[in-house]
């Protein structure tokens, strides 16, 4: 259930996260490994972000709650497959994700691909049936997740980055690579939102446009955080970017801020395109990423005192 429309997001993730629980793919019985696999990879604790900003874009565009809830786990489930295989020995080689062993750490590599491929199978499935909404917006779901998905997507994104990262790059290509990698899902997410609820193409393409800044801003945020020595406080692998082309390697760490502002900033004026001035969509981003400043400025401040000999821990 949904808590009344609200600025409360812990409720609302505590929502997600049980509708998480409830679509969650049911593996045969006996399969146990296939199970946990899937329960530490989709239900383990994230932030939620991308659900989140598709049942309140609907909800604000006036649209139903319980078809853009199940739509926006659906985009949680094919982000969590990303992570699962992002992870992997092949890609990022990364041994923690959300606090916890990876996925291939805890159950092997065999059962991590296994149950990405779960996962996304389950994510379009759900799609193809959501609730209390028509065929042609289930189709629409539809292509729009599998587009965000694929070789121009997240799919193309990660080859650009796998590929790509280990040479020197423009600005240009690592923007374009961060759009597919990350953007992709952040535009389905606030798209799906639109058209659970209706919405014309104008108020589409403000969504899209939405989404593609948050996604910017979010990977040059990730990449901060990647840079602050910190797996305690990030719970996954830190300094996996060490001698890869990104965009806060080339410009360093004060422009990396700014170029988030900015970007941030767009997406707000997309926002109060839509929703005028003061719009929850608007609420949500300014408190994630008040959190990611924050922990970003904890991790320095931790990493300073270490250096000088007055960190927690030491004698
Ligand atoms: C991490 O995404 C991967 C990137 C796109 C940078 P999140 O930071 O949203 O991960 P969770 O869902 O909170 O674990
Ligand atoms: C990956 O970016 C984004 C995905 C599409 C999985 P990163 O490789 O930087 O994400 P993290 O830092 O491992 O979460
Ligand atoms: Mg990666
Ligand atoms: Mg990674
Ligand atoms: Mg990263």
């Amino acid at each position: 259930m949904l808590p009344e429309p609200s600025l409360d997001f812990a409720a609302y993730r505590a929502a997600i996260d049980a509708k998480l629980v409830a679509l969650s793919p049911a593996p045969l019985p006996g399969q146990t490994a296939l199970r946990l696999a899937l329960r530490d990879s989709v239900i383990a604790p994230g932030k939620r972000l991308r659900p989140l900003i598709c049942v309140i874009a609907a909800e604000d565009l006036g649209g139903p709650s319980e078809p853009a809830l199940a739509a926006g786990c659906a985009v949680e489930m094919v982000h969590a497959a990303s992570l699962v295989l992002d992870d992997l020995p092949c890609m990022d080689d990364a041994a923690m994700r959300r606090g916890r062993p990876a996925t291939h750490v805890a159950h092997g590599e065999d059962v991590a691909v296994l149950a990405a491929i779960g996962a996304l199978a389950g994510a379009f499935q759900l799609l193809a049936t959501l609730p209390d909404t028509t065929g042609e917006r289930r189709a629409e779901a539809v292509a729009v997740l599998s587009a965000a998905v694929g070789v121009k997507g997240l799919v193309g994104g990660q080859f650009a980055d796998l590929r790509g990262g280990r040479e020197r790059r423009q600005m240009s290509e690592i923007r374009v690579a961060n759009g597919l990698k990350t953007g992709a899902l952040f535009r389905a997410s606030a798209e799906l939102g639109g058209i659970l609820a209706g919405a014309d193409p104008a108020a589409r393409d403000c969504l899209c446009s939405f989404g593609s800044e948050i996604g910017h801003a979010f990977q040059l945020y990730d990449d901060l955080l990647d840079a602050t020595q910190n797996p305690v406080l990030l719970g996954k692998d830190v300094g996996q970017d060490a001698g890869k082309s990104t965009i806060l390697s080339l410009v360093g760490s004060g422009s990396a801020e700014r170029l988030i502002e900015r970007h941030l900033e767009r997406a707000d004026a997309h926002l109060a395109e839509l929703f005028g001035s003061a719009s929850r969509l608007s609420a949500l981003v300014a408190q994630i990423f008040a959190q990611a400043d924050r922990t970003v400025r904890q991790a320095r401040e931790a990493q300073v005192a270490g250096e000088t000999g007055r960190g927690a821990g030491r004698p």
